[in-house]
C-alpha cells in the first residue's frame, strides 16, 4: 500500500513552540497556582522544579525520541519498538481520544467567559454573583453545547490544515502573544493593593511572599509526602506526557534537529508560564479576598474567584478579565490541537487514510462524547462515586479515568519498555543524532530515572488513585 505522506515541522522553532503549546494549558494557569497555594508555596515550587528537571525530563525525552525513531503516531510506535508492547499503543491512543472531548467542554466554558468579557458584558457575570453565573451556564444544555462546538471547531480547523500550515503556524502566532499577555498581566498584578471594609490593606507583595517563600510550619513527613505526590501528578499532566502527544510531535521532527536542547527550552517555557500564572493568581486573589480566597480550588478558582476579583478591580477588571481569558483561550487551544493531532495521526498512520477523513472521524466521535459530557451537568446529571472517595459528574469520571489511572499506567509501562526491554540506549542513541556536542547532559540521570525512580513513583501514584497507599 502506498505510504500516506506525513507532515513535519519546518525546524526546531516550530517544534518547540508547538510542543510548548501542548504543555502550556489549563494545568499551568489554573491547577498549578491552586496546588502551590495549598501546598505551602515555595516548598511545592522547589519540589516541582526538581521533578521537572529529572522525572519530567526523562519521560519527555523517552517519548519524543520514540516518536522520531519510529516516525509514526502512538498507535503503532510502541509496536515498532517492541512487538510485545503493541497493546500500549492502543492505551496511549485511547487517552487523548477520551481527554479531547472533555477538554473542549472546558474550552467552551472559556469561550463563554472570554466572549462575555470581550463584548463588554462582564456585568452579566457579576449581577447574580460569579458562582451563580457559572452554575447557570454549565447547567444550560444549549449554550454549553454551542460553546463546546465553537471551541472544538477552532481546534478542528487548525488540525485539518496540517502540521506545517495548521499546527506550526497557529503555534507561532498564539505562543508569542501568550507569553506577552502573561508577562504583562503578571506585572500589572504585582502593582495591586486593596483596603477591605474592615480597613485592612493587603498588597500584592505580601501575596507574592506567601507564594514564593517556603512555609515549613507544621511540616510533617506525611505532609511532605503528599506535597511530593501532588507535584508529581502536576508535573506529569503539565508536560502532556503519557498520552501519545510527545510521540506524535516527535515523529514530525527532523533528524538534524537537536532534541536535547529543544526539550530544555520546552521545559523552561512550561515551568516559566506556570510560575508566572502563580504570580498572577495568588497575589491577586490574596489582595482582594485574603488567605480564605486562596482556599478555593477546581473550576471555582478560575470561573468564580477570579471573576469576583476582576469585579472588585472596577473598570480595569473588564480589561484584565478580557485579556486573562484570551490568554487562557490560547493556552487551552494549543493543548487541544495537540490532543486532536495525536488521535488524527494515529488514524492516518494505521489506516493509511487522508488527513480530512481522519480528522472527521475524530471530530464525529468527539461531538458525541463532548455533548454527553455537557449534558452531565443538566439533562444527564448524576453523581458518581469515584474509587478515591470523591463524588463527581461525567467530566470528573473521565478526568479520573485518564489522569489518575491511564496516564500513570502508560508512563509506567513506557519506563519498563525503555528501561528494561529495549534498554535506555535505544532512546539515548536517537537523542545523540543531531546533538551539537559530544556529551549528552543528564545521561546517567536518565538511566537511573527510567529504570528505578520513575517506575517507583508511578506505582505509588497508581496505588494512591485507589486509596491503597497512604503514608503514616
Ligand atoms: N499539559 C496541559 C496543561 O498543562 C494539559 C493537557 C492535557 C494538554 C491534555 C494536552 C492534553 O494544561
Amino acid at each position: 500500500m502506498e505510504q500516506t505522506k506525513r507532515g513535519s515541522f519546518t525546524g526546531s522553532l516550530g517544534f518547540i513552540l508547538a510542543t510548548a503549546g501542548s504543555a502550556i494549558g489549563l494545568g499551568n494557569l489554573w491547577r498549578f497556582p491552586y496546588l502551590a497555594a495549598k501546598d505551602g508555596g515555595g516548598l511545592f515550587i522547589l519540589i516541582y522544579v526538581i521533578l521537572i528537571l529529572t522525572f519530567g525530563y526523562t519521560l519527555m525525552t523517552a517519548e519524543i525520541a520514540i516518536g522520531r525513531k519510529t516516525g509514526v503516531g502512538p498507535l503503532q510506535a510502541y509496536a515498532k519498538i517492541d512487538k510485545r508492547f503493541g497493546f500500549l499503543g492502543w492505551i496511549a491512543t485511547i487517552v487523548p481520544v477520551i481527554i479531547f472531548p472533555y477538554y473542549c467542554v472546558i474550552g467552551g466554558w472559556i469561550v463563554e467567559y472570554g466572549f462575555t468579557y470581550i463584548s463588554g458584558g462582564a456585568n452579566t457575570i457579576y449581577e447574580g454573583g460569579a458562582g451563580n453565573f457559572f452554575s447557570a451556564f454549565i447547567s444550560n444544555p444549549i449554550t454549553s453545547v454551542i460553546c463546546f462546538l465553537v471551541f472544538m471547531g477552532f481546534a478542528t480547523v487548525i488540525v485539518l490544515l496540517g502540521v506545517e500550515k495548521g499546527i506550526e503556524k497557529a503555534s507561532k502566532i498564539m505562543m508569542p502573544i501568550l507569553f506577552l499577555l502573561i508577562i504583562g498581566i503578571a506585572i500589572y498584578s504585582l502593582t495591586l493593593s486593596h483596603t477591605d471594609e474592615n480597613g485592612v490593606t493587603r498588597t500584592a507583595w505580601e501575596g507574592l511572599k506567601i507564594y514564593l517563600i517556603p512555609n515549613f510550619e507544621g511540616l510533617t513527613l506525611s505532609k511532605f509526602f503528599s506535597i511530593l505526590l501532588d507535584a508529581t501528578g502536576q508535573m506529569f499532566y503539565s508536560l502532556s506526557v503519557a498520552m501519545g502527544i510527545m510521540i506524535t510531535y516527535g515523529s514530525y521532527t527532523k533528524k538534524e534537529d537537536d532534541l536535547s536542547s529543544s526539550i530544555n527550552r520546552i521545559e523552561l517555557f512550561d515551568t516559566g508560564v506556570a510560575l508566572l500564572a502563580g504570580m498572577i493568581v495568588i497575589p491577586t486573589v490574596f489582595v482582594f479576598q485574603g488567605t480564605e480566597g486562596l482556599a478555593s480550588s477546581g473550576p471555582s478558582l478560575m470561573f468564580v474567584s477570579l471573576p469576583t476579583v476582576f469585579e472588585q478591580m472596577g473598570i480595569w477588571g473588564h480589561v484584565v478579565g478580557a485579556l486573562f481569558f484570551l490568554l487562557v483561550f490560547f493556552a487551552a487551544l494549543t493543548s487541544a490541537i495537540s490532543l486532536m493531532e495525536a488521535v488524527t495521526a494515529s488514524i492516518i498512520d494505521r489506516f493509511q487514510v487522508k488527513r480530512p477523513i481522519a480528522t472527521a472521524v475524530c471530530f464525529g466521535f468527539s461531538i458525541v462524547l463532548g455533548v454527553i459530557v455537557c449534558f452531565g451537568y443538566s439533562l444527564l446529571y448524576c453523581e458518581i462515586p469515584l474509587p478515591n472517595g470523591t463524588v463527581g459528574q461525567l467530566l470528573d469520571v473521565l478526568d479520573y479515568a485518564t489522569n489518575s489511572l491511564l496516564l500513570p499506567i502508560v508512563a509506567l509501562l513506557t519506563c519498563v519498555m525503555v528501561g528494561w526491554v529495549c534498554k535506555p540506549s535505544c532512546v539515548l542513541d536517537e537523542i545523540r543524532i543531531g546533538h551539537k556536542s559530544a556529551t549528552l547532559h543528564r545521561e546517567k540521570l536518565f538511566v537511573v530515572m527510567i529504570k528505578f525512580v520513575a517506575p517507583m513513583l508511578l506505582l505509588i501514584i497508581l496505588l494512591q488513585a485507589f486509596n491503597l497507599f497512604s503514608f503514616m
